[in-house]
């Protein structure tokens, strides 16, 4: 099955559209040991898929991709994010652990991925949690990636970022590549979005199956609950719109992922998943590419509707 490509905008990284994300390979995130981490990973790469997103912060994560993948280093592109803190325990803050975007906590995470994932150099170092253009300011912190990435271990920039700082992010014009939350449950960073595309980035989207909130089998005793009252949410939103009328024999997850394909600028969608059977769904749904025009078209203008909360039980 062939996975449809892009650019990576202006990193010029051939991606798949549909990546992968490893935070579910973390136990915060879901119960997975490492055979299961194994068979998942391998699946990503046999699959084809050719673009990796972690984070210090996922638990066992980068081990499991360093002591799984380090020898098919040939077949995939690796993101991972700076900024989680190296070596103490973070405070969290509604279930967000705190970061620290110092050029000694930069550099130690950005040396301690590189360690744990059993690479020379990392494909895209991302601002983790979007900090705002003051406080990388005040840290020298892209400076200190630059610095990293003359010495070699680093090649493209990256943030993941989320509004309000997004725009100055896109302004300050040093980031190769942007991770966006976008999917048809929440287009609330579409334009966004759109001018980091324009501005010539490459664009990764997180988040866009809803994180699975409207699948039938998904799982409503998440341990956090800031992802269980925003589960709650993705969910009044796919039935305020109806979107169930328009699925012709799709899944709720086929359509929300094709959905997201439809848009053009998003280069790559880190899907997520620590089930390998959903792994293969996903490949399935995004072979097949883009909505059709007409049903992208209707699924927009029902989306459009205000949001009625409470009309699928919690
Ligand atoms: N930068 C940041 O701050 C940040 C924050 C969050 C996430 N991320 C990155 O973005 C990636 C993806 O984001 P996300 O995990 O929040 O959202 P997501 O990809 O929209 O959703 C992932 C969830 O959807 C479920 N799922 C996936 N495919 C499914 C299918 N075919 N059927 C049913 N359920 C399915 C998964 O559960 P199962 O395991 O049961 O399949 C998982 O709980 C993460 O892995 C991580 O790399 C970054």
């Amino acid at each position: 099955m062939e996975l449809p490509r892009a650019t990576l905008g202006r990193t010029g990284l051939e991606v798949t559209r549909l990546g992968f994300g490893a935070m579910e390979l973390a136990p915060f995130s879901s119960d997975v040991d490492d055979a299961r981490a194994e068979r998942v990973l391998h699946a990503v790469l046999d699959a084809g898929i050719r673009f990796i997103d972690t984070s210090p912060d996922y638990g066992e994560s980068e081990q499991r991709i360093g002591r799984y993948l380090s020898g098919r280093r040939e077949s995939f592109f690796i993101a991972s994010k700076c900024g989680c803190l190296v070596g103490r325990q973070p405070r969290r803050e509604g279930g967000i652990p705190e970061h620290e975007f110092t050029p000694g906590n930069v550099r130690a995470g950005v040396e301690q991925s590189l360690k744990r994932l059993r690479i020379e150099t990392l494909d895209l170092v991302q601002f983790h949690i979007s900090p705002s253009r003051t406080v990388l300011e005040e840290n020298d912190a892209v400076e200190t990636l630059l610095k990293l990435r003359g010495e070699g271990k680093l090649r493209f920039l990256g943030m993941s970022g989320t509004l309000p700082h997004l725009r100055d992010h896109i302004e300050m014009g040093v980031f190769d590549a942007f991770q966006i939350p976008y999917s048809a449950l929440e287009l609330e960073h579409e334009e966004a979005l759109a001018a980091a595309a324009q501005a010539g980035a490459g664009i990764i989207v997180r988040g866009g199956v809803a994180r699975g909130a409207p699948a039938p089998d998904h799982n409503p005793q998440q341990p956090l609950s800031f992802f269980r009252e925003a589960n709650q949410r993705r969910r009044d939103r796919w039935d305020t719109a109806d979107l169930d009328e328009l699925l012709d024999g799709m899944s709720r997850m086929e359509f929300l992922l094709r959905f997201v394909l439809s848009n053009p600028d998003a280069h790559t969608v880190i899907v997520g998943t620590a089930n390998p059977d959903h792994l293969q769904a996903n490949v399935r749904s995004a072979a097949r590419g883009a909505l059709p025009p007409d049903l992208y078209a209707e699924a927009r203008r029902r989306l459009a509707r205000p949001p009625v909360p409470g009309r699928s039980p919690s």
